[in-house]
């Protein structure tokens, strides 16, 4: 089932109503007048709407792609997965042993200090609290935009009571269960929905639950505390990069090391197999991302005198360059192929005077 390249995030609304509304073949109708939805796959788009019941995996899948319109139907009574703070905690643990055997250990994160760096607006104590409970004597979750509501709590009660039913799956550091589980029980979880009504409120940019501490305001790390940085998918979205990276030097320790994970493809949601999941280059259009490339993104850390190891996790097979007539656009026009087919890199940054 295509989906135009063009599908814009207002699309992503009338989606939602289709997914929500009563009458969803209507609003079917509207997707194919804006040609965002062909009139061939009218049949597939009517069994998959038929099929989406609340709780399937296709229910999460739609949610995770209209969760911006859907946030104030999911307080009266959705459900979130932990899967995905989860997933983001293997993949740092993966990033660390491509370059450091040893990183990823709980010996390793005693007597230290992590940070989950744009920790996300959906679940932003879940990887926090993972690392935690795995070791590092206190985890700062920053985020600097505005919380979703009702995600945070539902996701953080989700993925506490499954840290507490299957503390073995959330072991990633060798703790062990008892001490996973004595780390997890040492949270004070206590009023955290009058905290984040705080937060919502502008009255205080921290919650603090003992171990585990979230902040929208990068001043409150102070410098050099940080001997752990990590982030998910969001360098590609960090639009002043230069200014990034000097945050990250200021909060961290002359010995520290981070771990980043970006995903260089183009954003926008569509499925369709004969567009390049590169159509940023054909198009120019970018959604949400910045556009970097990784050789422009690794340049600015390199000038701020970090030490930048790459592993490069994913490419994109060379069939979609191969089969695409139109030229690539002038702003990407002068990087080589193995420039632009970097999919998914993991970077380790340590600072050059350590
Ligand atoms: C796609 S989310 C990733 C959230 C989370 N790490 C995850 O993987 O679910 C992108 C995140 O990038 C961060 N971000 C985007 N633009 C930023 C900017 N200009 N400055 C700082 N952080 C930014 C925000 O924290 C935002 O939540």
């Amino acid at each position: 089932m295509g989906m135009h390249p063009k599908f814009e995030r207002e699309d992503s609304f009338l989606l939602a109503d289709m997914v929500l509304g009563a009458d969803k073949l209507d609003v079917l109708k509207q997707l194919i007048d804006r040609k965002l939805v062909s009139v061939e796959n009218v049949e597939a788009w009517g069994r998959l709407l038929a099929a989406l019941q609340v709780d399937s995996t296709g229910w999460f899948k739609m949610i995770d792609h209209l969760k911006v319109r859907i946030d104030p139907l999911i307080g009266s009574g959705g459900y979130i997965s932990e899967k995905s703070p989860y997933d983001i905690v293997g993949n740092y643990k993966a990033a660390a042993l491509g370059f450091d055997a040893n990183f990823f250990s709980h010996a390793n994160f005693s007597g230290k200090t992590a940070l989950d760096f744009g920790a996300g607006v959906y679940r932003p104590f879940c990887v926090a609290v993972m690392l935690f409970a795995n070791g590092f004597d206190r985890v700062y979750s920053f985020e600097p935009f505005a919380l979703k509501p009702d995600f945070p709590l539902a996701s953080l009660m989700h993925l506490v009571n499954q840290m507490l039913v299957q503390p073995e799956r959330f072991d990633f550091s060798g703790i062990g269960e008892d001490a996973l589980l004595q780390r997890v029980r040492s949270l004070d979880l206590r009023h955290i929905d009058r905290s984040l009504a705080a937060v919502a409120n502008n009255e205080t940019d921290v919650i603090d639950l003992g171990g585990v501490l979230f902040t929208s305001n990068i001043d409150r790390i102070p410098d050099g505390a940080i001997d752990a940085h990590f982030s998910n998918a969001v360098l590609e979205h960090v639009q002043d990069m230069a200014r990034h990276s000097s945050i990250l030097r200021r909060v961290t320790s002359a010995t520290s090391v981070g771990y980043h994970i970006v995903d260089f493809l183009d954003h926008r949601y569509y499925d369709d197999n004969n567009l390049s999941p590169f159509e940023k280059y054909y198009d120019g259009v970018l959604d949400e991302i910045n556009g970097l490339t990784p050789s422009d993104l690794e340049r600015v850390f390199l000038q701020d005198e970090w030490s930048v190891g790459k592993i490069t996790w994913k490419t994109v097979p060379a069939e979609y360059f191969e089969r695409e007539t139109r030229p690539v656009i002038d702003r990407y026009a002068g990087y080589s192929r193995t420039e632009l087919e970097q999919h998914l890199n993991c970077y380790q940054f340590r600072k050059d005077n350590a």
